[in-house]
């Protein structure tokens, strides 16, 4: 999506160890006509939503993206919680997922009331890096005995895991600006 390339190019920074700072715009403050056109991207890119019942991300980031495509395919949108809320009391899901950059292991948590074998599910996130928060969602959805429709991802850092972990397990992925490195604090995209 080269509209969103030209962004980060403009406004992100490559931090030390291969981070990429974009904190003006997706990850503190948030662009929302950007967003929109994210959010249009990824609806085009997967068939117009067909079959889709719902959209799944993670809190914090993924939820801006993710609740626009909901907005417009006309279908719920559910952010997976990083703590166990007291109001989920009967039915919880969750899995317990590794987080790479902070070296530390963490609950994902949903009411399982709002996933059901009968959804075809629709993840959304905005960093694609090792692919453990993906790979906890798709547990998640086997859980329920869901189906997952793909995986789309605002920025997907391709020299990291990822992307591979996920492609084998069949996966459709959507990302739509891929960096191929950050080595020397440069951004580099894959072709
Ligand atoms: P993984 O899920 O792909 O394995 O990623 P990892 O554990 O390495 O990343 C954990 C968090 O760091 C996620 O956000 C992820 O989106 C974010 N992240 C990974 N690489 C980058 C990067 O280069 N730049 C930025 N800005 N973020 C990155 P999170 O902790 O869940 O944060 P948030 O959603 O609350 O913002």
């Amino acid at each position: 999506m080269e509209q969103l390339k030209q962004r980060i190019l403009t406004d992100g920074k490559s931090l030390e160890g291969g981070v990429l700072k974009v904190d003006s715009f997706i990850n503190h403050q948030l662009d929302a006509h950007l967003m929109m056109d994210i959010a249009n991207e990824f609806v085009a890119r997967f068939n117009n939503g067909e079959g889709i019942t719902k959209i799944i991300t993670i809190e914090a980031s993924g939820i801006a993206p993710a609740i626009f495509v909901g907005y417009l395919l006309n279908v719920p949108v559910v952010f997976i919680k990083k703590s166990k809320p007291k109001t989920i009391t009967t039915a919880a899901l969750t899995t317990s997922v590794y987080s790479f950059t902070k070296d530390k292991y963490y609950d994902m948590n949903m009411n399982a009331e709002f996933l059901n074998a009968n959804d075809r599910v629709l993840f959304i996130d905005d960093f694609l890096a090792n692919g453990n928060a993906a790979l906890g969602v798709l547990d998640l959805i086997e859980q329920q005995k869901a189906q997952l429709a793909g995986m789309g991802f605002v920025i997907e850092k391709s020299f990291q895991k990822g992307y591979k972990r996920l492609k084998e397990k069949g996966i459709k992925i959507v990302s739509l600006a891929r960096i191929s490195s950050l080595e020397n604090c440069q951004i580099q995209f894959a072709e």
